[in-house]
């Protein structure tokens, strides 16, 4: 029989059917619940991961609606499409859009029942709880975004300045998404809490690491826009649209296309430098780990980055673009977690390294 009170720091969860059981939630006594099936508390860890995959899929398909233009395929009406809840006989652009609305929708329910999963397995105070209730109020605000987008007719064709800063602002708060996503996973696994407080430089220079990608990620977003409004109509997208990007007659969201290359070279230095700083500093198997797959992740997506130039940007160049910036950003968050949630090398002053 499992000890009745919980032992600090480790977390506890409620089991239904009426069997009032109080489970240390640690990896060991979850293996004892499943053997014993009674396992709704197993659930969560798998809900929350599936959710972490299935936001994945949503943000490729959102990429598809503006790839293919789709984004006004149901009017300037949100949350109906063309004034109705159903589109009759739709467009091709009105069934794209309308399926990202309902896939986004879908992504919607899913974090509405990780919210009460989390809190019908767990104890008060679990982070699994912080994480859902998180992960629901970035959704919430993907979808007021996008709606605002639609509202203000800065999709399709809308050359706007405004889009290219909308579009940044919703590339962020998906970033920011995957990223709660992520850590609720953790956490519903068991993973330790992620103290911020008293991190020391380890905390510092791994925060900026990932503010330098989200930025990076707002600024592909703003090229990805320039490459879709303005193609020199040869099509061909490489010094001589640099050129063209700073003629006097070029918009702000052509001007800013270049810098998001650039901006690449520079944060993927400084990630790289990150990973080998933290592995001296918060020496582990896991920061070992998730430092060797960013790297890995870096060299992947510079590639696809000037690929993607070279190639002039088809669709599904963007997509993979896209689907290994998440992967970058995702395993980012990885390595950072792990180094703040890992034992410390002190140095001999004692300060926090
Ligand atoms: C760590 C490195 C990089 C990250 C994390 C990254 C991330 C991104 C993101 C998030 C987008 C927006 C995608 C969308 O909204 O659908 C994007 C677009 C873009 N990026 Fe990058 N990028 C990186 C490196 C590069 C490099 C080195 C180049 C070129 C030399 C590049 C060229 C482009 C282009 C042309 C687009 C617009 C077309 C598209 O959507 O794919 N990227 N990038």
């Amino acid at each position: 029989m499992l000890p009745s009170r919980a032992v600090a720091g480790s977390w506890q969860v409620r089991l239904h059917r009426g069997a009032k059981r109080k489970v240390n939630l640690l990896s060991g006594t979850l293996k004892a619940s499943a053997q014993t099936g009674a396992g709704l508390g197993l659930w969560l860890p798998r809900l929350a991961w599936a959710a972490l995959a299935y936001n994945v899929l949503v943000i490729l398909w959102g990429a598809v609606v503006r790839i293919t233009g789709a984004g006004a395929g149901c009017g300037d009406h949100w949350p109906l499409c063309n004034g109705v809840v159903v589109p009759q006989s739709p467009t091709l652009h009105t069934v794209i859009e309308f399926s990202h609305r309902l896939t986004s929708g879908a992504s919607g329910l899913l974090a509405i029942a990780l919210v009460a999963l989390a809190f019908a397995v767990t104890g008060k105070g679990h982070p699994a709880r912080f994480g859902a209730l998180l992960t629901l109020g970035l959704i919430i605000l993907e979808g007021l975004v996008g709606g605002v987008q639609v509202l203000l007719g800065l999709t399709a064709q809308s050359t706007d300045p405004a889009r290219g800063f909308v579009q940044g602002i919703h590339l962020a708060n998906t970033f920011a998404l995957l990223g709660a996503l992520l850590l609720t996973a953790l956490w519903a696994s068991g993973q330790p809490l992620l103290r911020l407080r008293g991190q020391g430089r380890a905390g510092a220079l791994s925060a900026a690491g990932l503010v330098l990608l989200l930025i990076l990620g707002m600024a592909g977003a703003v090229t990805a826009l320039g490459d879709l409004l303005f193609l020199p109509a040869d099509g061909s997208v490489g010094i001589g649209t640099v050129k063209h990007d700073y003629a006097a007659t070029a918009s702000i969201i052509e001007k800013l296309r270049v810098v998001h290359p650039m901006l690449a070279v520079l944060t993927s230095a400084y990630l790289a430098w990150l990973g080998v700083w933290l592995r001296r500093l918060r020496p582990g198997a896991e920061v070992l780990r998730w430092s060797g797959v960013l790297w890995g992740l870096l060299v992947a997506q510079m590639l696809a980055g000037f690929a993607n130039i070279a190639l002039h940007a088809p669709g599904w160049m963007q997509l993979l673009h896209l689907l290994l910036a998440c992967l970058t950003w995702l395993a980012a968050v990885m390595l950072v977690y792990r180094a703040l949630t890992t034992l410390r090398v002190s140095s001999v002053s004692g300060a926090a390294a």
